[in-house]
């Protein structure tokens, strides 16, 4: 298993490229079924997530190549199975379903099983697929749909804001008959590229980015290219790097706009945050002020950023709140921080962190993905070596991590 050895205590300083999101990618790989033409996505990502969503594609018999960071997606499914192995792997192939039931009428789909950060349910899938007319049974740890005479379009309310859910639905409801209307969908940026990239295979969707989406239902998709955005956590993730280090990067490509909830946060701790025609200019000036933060869907503070900003909180002038309301088990990082002599204190959802002047380098332990970069971040600006095993959890969600941090002076290399 891979380690990260890094030596801390080195500003970060110079320009980073962000690339194409995750979570935009994701779902937009899985859009790649519910059309009879051909989808060729461009600025996708190359990480170990988008890799187990190709291969899942391919599972289900669709032609699915990459050359460079464009993915060309064609064909059509033979096998309607999201079988365990792969499902376990990445929950996120939850998304092919809607996508299988609204062109083929039928999905055969591992339930994902749960993970680190917590037991994520997919009730919400499945009740919206219900909705649309699908007959959906569990068995054998398989969700079994079926909707033989094609969805019907209809109004899906749901409890909660889901991602994923409000994915899923979306896709599903560009084939079914009539209208659909999505209630309480999710407002995130990857939700409108999923949706534009729908649009422009021939789907009719408004709303998206709203609270409220609405679908007419058309009889058949054609062919698309589309831009994945640039991934809003990564730099994110990036513009602390170079607060906690007390340096200056300049992302490129990276969208100010989606960051409002993070960059108004870093603001009040003192950091300078400047767009300009280069990209955006992120700098720390001396020390790190305190501030509380409570996570919640979009337009709010994002749950993928929580684990970054509480790195930083261990290092700020005071203390500070930190409420994780998304996840129910959204805090593994904070056992490894306090092996750095980081002083949290974890009370259900809510952290109190109380920062301090210095870390001490340890050997840590990644758990999940934005728990590991949380990680690597406090070790880049702790003196001294240490390493952070299990990083395979790194290389689901960010490539190239040493190359582009490096370029930056930071001194890491996998061991
Ligand atoms: C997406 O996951 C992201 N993943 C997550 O990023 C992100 O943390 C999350 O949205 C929230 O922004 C991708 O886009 C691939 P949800 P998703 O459905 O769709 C509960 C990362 O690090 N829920 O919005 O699974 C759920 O348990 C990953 O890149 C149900 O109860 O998240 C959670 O508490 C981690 N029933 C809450 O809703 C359901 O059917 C929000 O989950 C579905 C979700």
């Amino acid at each position: 298993m891979d380690s990260l050895r890094i030596e801390g205590g080195v500003p970060l300083k110079g320009e980073i490229v962000v690339s194409g999101a995750k979570n935009a990618a994701l779902p937009l790989i899985a859009a790649g079924l519910v059309t009879d033409g051909t989808l060729r996505l461009r600025n996708v990502p190359d990480l170990v997530d988008t890799g187990s969503m190709e291969v899942l594609l391919r599972n289900h018999g669709m032609d699915v190549g990459r050359t460079g960071d464009m993915l060309v997606i064609g064909g059509s499914a033979t096998n309607f199975d999201a079988p365990y192995d792969l499902v376990r792997k990445m929950r996120a192939s939850i998304l092919v379903l809607g996508p299988l039931l609204a062109r083929y009428g039928q999905a055969r789909v591992s339930l994902p099983g749960g993970c680190a950060i917590g037991t994520r349910p997919v009730d919400l899938h499945i009740r919206a697929m219900q909705a649309f007319g699908a007959i959906v049974e569990l068995a054998d740890g398989y969700i079994q749909a079926r909707a033989p005479g094609g969805l019907t379009g209809a109004r899906v309310v749901f409890p909660m804001v889901s991602v994923g859910a409000t994915e899923n639905a979306m896709i599903a409801a560009t084939l079914a008959k009539g209208t659909s209307e999505i209630v309480n969908a999710a407002r995130e940026p990857e939700i409108s590229d999923l949706a534009e990239c729908l649009i422009a295979m021939g789907a009719r969707i408004t709303g998206h980015g709203t609270d409220t989406i609405t679908i007419e239902g058309v009889d058949s998709l054609g062919d698309a290219t589309h831009d994945v955005i640039p991934d809003r956590i990564e730099a994110g993730t990036f513009a602390i790097a170079a607060a906690i280090t007390g340096g200056e990067l300049t992302l490129q490509n990276a969208r100010a706009r989606h960051l409002d909830s993070l960059f108004e946060v870093l603001r009040r701790c003192g950091i300078t945050i400047d767009e300009n025609d280069d990209g955006i200019r992120v700098a720390a000036n001396g020390g790190i002020g305190s501030a509380d933060i409570t996570t919640d869907p979009f337009p709010g503070f994002p749950t993928d950023l929580q684990a970054q900003f509480m790195a930083l909180m261990c290092l700020a002038d005071g203390s500070s709140r930190i409420s994780e309301t998304v996840f129910e088990n959204r805090f593994m990082h904070v056992p490894e921080l306090m092996r750095m002599g980081a002083d949290i204190q974890v009370d259900g959802g809510i952290a109190m962190v109380r920062g301090k002047p210095s870390l001490t380098p340890a050997p840590v332990m990644a758990t999940d993905l934005r728990a590991s970069v949380s990680l690597v971040l406090a070790a880049l600006a702790t003196e001294g070596t240490s390493e952070v095993s299990r990083i395979y959890h790194l290389d689901r969600g960010y490539s190239d991590l040493e190359a582009k941090l490096g370029q930056c002076g930071a001194r890491m290399h996998r061991v």
